[in-house]
Parts: structure tokens; sequence; C-alpha cells
């Protein structure tokens, strides 16, 4: 499934995931990785919102043995990725920091809760990030049914 996102749209920020989320559930995909998955799918969200020139695309596709979420739009771009993953660094407007987003957590939280972070992104082009998520199974069920 595919959402597309529109930048500035704050009033809607966080549906799309939330629908990714209750499409996760519905195909079967457990807690754990369902919500990983929404983890990452909400700051990528949050991202196209806030950062992009022209909205973009959030798209989730489930794989026997993974989640994918895959975010794209066309601008402007990151010019230091190394910089934008670092904790806490955010080039937030005051808009957006004034609702409480902007600690910098973003990127790091969609790693963090990824199996595989791939993020290209080029000045003036835009920004591709792919991320994919192993369906490893409820941790605490497993552990409950030995
Ligand atoms: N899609 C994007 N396009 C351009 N810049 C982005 C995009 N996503 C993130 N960034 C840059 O990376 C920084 C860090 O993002 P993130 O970790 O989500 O933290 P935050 O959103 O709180 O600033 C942002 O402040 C912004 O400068
Ligand atoms: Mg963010």
């Amino acid at each position: 499934m595919k959402y597309a996102i529109r930048a500035g749209d704050i009033e809607h920020g966080g549906s799309a995931s939330a629908r990714i989320k209750s499409e996760l559930s519905r195909a079967g995909v457990d807690a754990t990785t369902a919500r990983r998955a929404g983890i990452v799918a909400f700051e990528g969200e949050m991202n196209l919102i806030v950062y992009s020139d022209d909205g973009g695309t959030l798209s989730v596709i489930v794989e026997p043995d993974a989640v994918m979420i895959e975010l794209e739009d066309t601008g402007p771009g990151i010019e230091d990725i190394d910089l934008a993953m670092t904790p806490g660094f955010s080039t937030a407007p005051v808009w957006a920091t004034d609702l409480g987003f902007g600690a910098g957590m973003g990127l790091v939280n969609m790693q963090k809760h990824s199996d595989i972070f791939e993020i290209h992104s080029k000045l003036g082009v835009g920004t591709r990030i792919q991320c994919r998520i192993e369906r490893k199974g409820d941790w605490a069920m497993n552990r409950r049914e030995g």
C-alpha cells in the first residue's frame, strides 16, 4: 500500500502510519513487528510533512519474513546524512518545535527499529529511505510458548 503525504499537513500527521499499523495487524503481522514498523512509518511520515518541499510517499510491503517501509520525496534533500543521523540534531522550524517535534531522534529511531536501514539523499533532488523490519515474532509470546 502506498500513502501520499502532503507537505505541511500537520493536521493529518500520523494518520498514514496509524493506518499502516492496522493494515499490518490485519495482515497477521505480530505485534512487536507491527509496533516497530509503526514507529518507522510515523517518524518517516512526520519528516515528509515537516521537511519535504512537495510531500512524498510512504509505502509498506508485507513480505513473508519482513515488513518493508519506504519513504520517498523530491526535495530538498539532506546535505549531510551523518549530521542528520546524529542524535539530537534537528533543523525543525518553530511551528514544528512548538508542537513538540524536532527532538532530532526520528532518523535514529527509524534505524534502531529497522534490521536494514538505507538512506539515499541528494540536495535538490530528494530523499529515499528504505527500511526492512524482520518478522521475528512476538518475543514475549514466543518465550511464553517455550
Ligand atoms: N525527508 C527529509 N528531507 C530533508 N531533510 C530531512 C528529511 N528527513 C529528515 N531531514 C533532516 O534531518 C534532521 C533530523 O531528522 P530527525 O532525526 O527525524 O529529527 P527531527 O525531525 O526531530 O529534526 C531534520 O531536522 C532535517 O534537517
Ligand atoms: Mg523527524
